[in-house]
């Protein structure tokens, strides 16, 4: 069966982004003509300046709480790819307002628009956040605690909304749970930074990284690899398949919960994107040391700092990923360490 999207036209929202930018780029080499509508909120120019002179890529600068631009970049699109959010729990903290603006606004207008023009399918970034303070691990779908943030609530307001149209307006809505996701072109700079990028910067600059906490936090760090094979998989598994596939994964779950999907004609459905693996802080920080040294000797001397835990922090995060892997048959093929090899490799070259 096909894993890949070919010959299509998606739309890619938030595609100046990190996520974004990686999943036009594996798309343009798959003959596909992608459209990407971006603000340059958080994204970049730079990110996708290699395809601006592609015929197959087309920038519709515009904003997703824009219902015109949502309009313009959907039309004619077999599926769309929406990415366009404000990450980052502590943004939402310092500012709700834009965050839930932008995060369940924008998502309505443009999943409305993606309902209007009839996509096949509404692939959206979802978040590990939306399992709150559950303290269950690994994390399964169906299972999830109070949110801990309004970047959180946003996340899973989306969720409810995908479900809803999917319902009332038989569009097909997939989300995408992605669990602390890392790779070329994620953002090293701002306030607001992941680990990852943060940390390389600091240690390419013989600075010393500061730790949350005493570094025993743990995450399930996703490489992009596998993020760009979950929303292939989740556009183009056929209906009738992921279909056959829900009714015997819920049944061996839960048989309410069957009841409750095959009742349903269209997909609407939510899945981890992770690897399955937990990492801490620590060894984390170690890890990157370690393979940015090979390209500068001096980083092995840098020094690891550990600051106060950061309010609202998780201590461990770690997904189930037997739902992705049963029905739409995602298998990861980078783990943690081959996916901080490229990136380090990756951050050498490029920052
Ligand atoms: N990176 C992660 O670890 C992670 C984890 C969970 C979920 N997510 C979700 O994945 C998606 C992509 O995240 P990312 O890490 O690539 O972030 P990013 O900030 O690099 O990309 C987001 C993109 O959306 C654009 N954007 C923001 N507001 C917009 C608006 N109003 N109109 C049009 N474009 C707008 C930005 O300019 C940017 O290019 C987001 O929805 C995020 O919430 C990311």
């Amino acid at each position: 069966m096909e894993r890949k999207i070919k010959d299509s036209k998606v739309l890619v929202t938030g595609g100046a982004g990190f996520i974004g930018s990686n999943l036009c780029e594996a798309l343009l080499q798959q003959n596909n003509h992608v459209v990407c509508l971006d603000n340059f909120m958080t994204g970049h120019r730079h990110n996708i300046e290699a395809f601006l002179s592609n015929p197959n890529f087309t920038l519709v600068e515009g904003d997703i709480r824009n219902y015109e631009d949502c309009q313009k970049a959907v039309e004619g699109c077999d599926y769309v790819l929406h990415q366009a959010a404000l990450g980052s729990v502590p943004r939402s903290i310092k500012d709700p307002m834009t965050s839930t603006d932008v995060n369940i606004g924008g998502f309505v207008k443009m999943l409305h628009a993606a309902a209007e023009a009839k996509v096949k399918r509404f692939v959206y970034a979802a978040s590990s956040s939306t399992y709150g303070d559950s303290k269950a691990l690994p994390k399964v779908e169906h299972k999830i605690g109070n949110a801990l943030s309004p970047y959180a609530i946003t996340k899973y307001v989306d969720e409810l909304y995908a479900k809803n149209f999917s319902d009332l307006y038989g569009i097909e809505t997939i989300g995408l749970r992605y669990f602390n996701v890392f790779g070329r072109r994620q953002d090293p700079n701002g306030a607001y930074a992941a680990v990852i990028p943060l940390f390389v910067k600091k240690l390419m600059a013989h600075e010393s990284p500061v730790i949350n906490g005493d570094g025993t936090y743990s995450r399930d760090f996703t490489y992009i690899e596998n993020v760009i094979q979950a929303n292939q998989l989740a556009a183009i598994t056929p209906t009738d398949v992921i279909k056959e596939r829900q009714a015997e994964y819920y049944k061996a779950i839960d048989e309410s919960l069957s009841l409750n999907h095959s009742s349903l004609n269209i997909i609407s459905e939510v899945f981890n994107v992770a690897y399955g693996q937990r990492t801490d802080l620590n060894e984390l920080t170690q890890s990157l040391r370690e393979n940015l040294s090979k390209f500068d000797r001096e980083i092995a001397k840098v020094e690891i700092l550990h600051g106060p835990n950061r309010a609202g922090d998780i201590p461990h995060s770690l997904a189930s990923i037997e739902k992705g892997k049963m029905l739409l048959r995602y298998k990861p093929e980078y783990s943690i360490q081959s996916g901080l090899q490229e990136a380090c490799k990756w951050y050498v070259y490029n920052l």
